[in-house]
């Protein structure tokens, strides 16, 4: 191989490691075991010449590993995730690396995560089984294990781009729940999904639910996200964390939302202030919460294990087979596109495949 490519993590499948080694590339896959590796296990790892880094997004790609790829002659770098909070887009600029993410591939796989906390926290399916395996159980009782359905309910989404959106679409077409979203944007891509069930012809799904005797469902765009607080009985986020989203939910945004309402999470840690959720869960025995990310990963805020109110799962939403191979597929083209030199590969399932494809190097 001509190039030589980096991979800071083994990655499911064989079809990204054929891309890279059929096409000059010799590839290098770190077997360091720990989980998480430091800035300057990385710097070691790109030596003296490295043309391409794939890598993870519990690495901090800053300052410091551009300017060391940019040092040993790389071009390009992918994150194996949609989200980039862990890279520094600025300093990969500076140094004329362009960076990749792989959204697309995890949109359904994401949303069906949150689906899977919305139900689990609804109908405390964890508890339950917590109860069994314990033993507790000595026969059906009234009140055993209570808890919301969600049909005719309002789910409200806030973050409506690809995973807010088709979350959105399961939970109102699956569920029959009411919308209420909302985003800086309108979002046509939701409103697609929704207007598309409730107006395809010949016959609108909101008629068809009234013909055969049911509820039709309501949707709305929120002018705010406290209507979304306000109104909704279970709330998934799908923001992209930025400044802007930091602490989005804090103690005041909980203290607006329904006793009994359902809090999910399946996009970044920090945009819920995780210590002020941990006293209103403390505080309201009836709120739940669906978990997949956590401000300080891998740690979660004190008090947080021991609640029952609580569903916490170690940042798995994109993990189905099918889209962490397509997320490793995406991320070896990435950095092979970019060091052969080709054009940007994009389809309409993929809107941002480089996000600074104009990087210069510097002069
Ligand atoms: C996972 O969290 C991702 O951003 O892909
Ligand atoms: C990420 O894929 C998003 O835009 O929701």
């Amino acid at each position: 191989g001509k190039y030589r490519v980096i991979s800071t993590k083994s990655m499911p499948g064989t079809r990204w490691i054929n891309l890279l080694i059929q096409n000059d590339c010799r590839l290098e896959i770190c077997t360091e075991k720990k989980t998480i590796l430091s800035v300057e296990d990385i710097i070691a790892l790109i030596g003296a010449k490295c043309d391409g880094v794939i890598g993870q997004l519990t690495e901090d790609w800053g300052e410091e590993l551009f300017s060391a790829l940019s040092r040993a002659g790389g071009k390009a770098f992918s994150n194996m995730a949609v989200g980039y909070n862990n890279v520094n887009v600025d300093a990969a600029n500076k140094y004329g690396v362009a960076v990749g993410n792989t959204p697309g591939v995890l949109t359904e796989t994401t949303a069906e995560l949150a689906a899977s906390l919305s139900l689990a926290a609804a109908r405390r399916i964890v508890e339950a089984d917590e109860f069994m395996r314990a033993g507790l159980y000595d026969g059906w009782l009234p009140h055993l294990f209570v808890g919301n359905l969600l049909k005719g309910q309002t789910v409200g989404v806030i973050g409506a781009g690809r995973i807010g959106s088709a979350y959105a679409r399961m939970m109102v077409e699956g569920f029959k729940m009411n919308l209420i979203y909302f985003d800086l944007y309108q979002s046509t891509r939701l409103e697609k999904f929704v207007t598309g069930m409730f107006l395809p012809s010949p016959i609108s799904y909101g008629a068809f639910l009234k013909a055969s005797g049911e509820t039709p469902v309501t949707w709305k765009r929120a002018s705010s996200m406290d209507e979304v607080l306000q109104e909704a009985d279970i709330i998934s986020l799908h923001p992209v964390l930025d400044k802007t989203t930091y602490h989005l939910v804090n103690k005041e945004r909980l203290a607006k939302m329904k006793k009994e309402a359902i809090l999910i999470n399946c996009s970044r840690g920090p945009v819920i202030d995780e210590a002020a959720l941990v006293e209103h869960l403390k505080e309201n025995p009836l709120f739940r919460v669906g978990l997949d990310v956590f401000e300080d990963e891998p740690y979660m805020k004190p008090g947080l294990a021991d609640l029952k109110n609580a569903i916490v799962v170690p940042h798995i939403a994109s993990a189905s087979k099918w889209t962490r191979e397509g997320m490793a597929t995406l991320a070896a083209l990435n950095v092979l596109g970019k060091i052969k030199g080709y054009p940007v590969w994009f389809d309409a399932n993929r809107v941002e495949p480089f996000l600074n494809e104009n990087a210069q190097p510097p002069a």
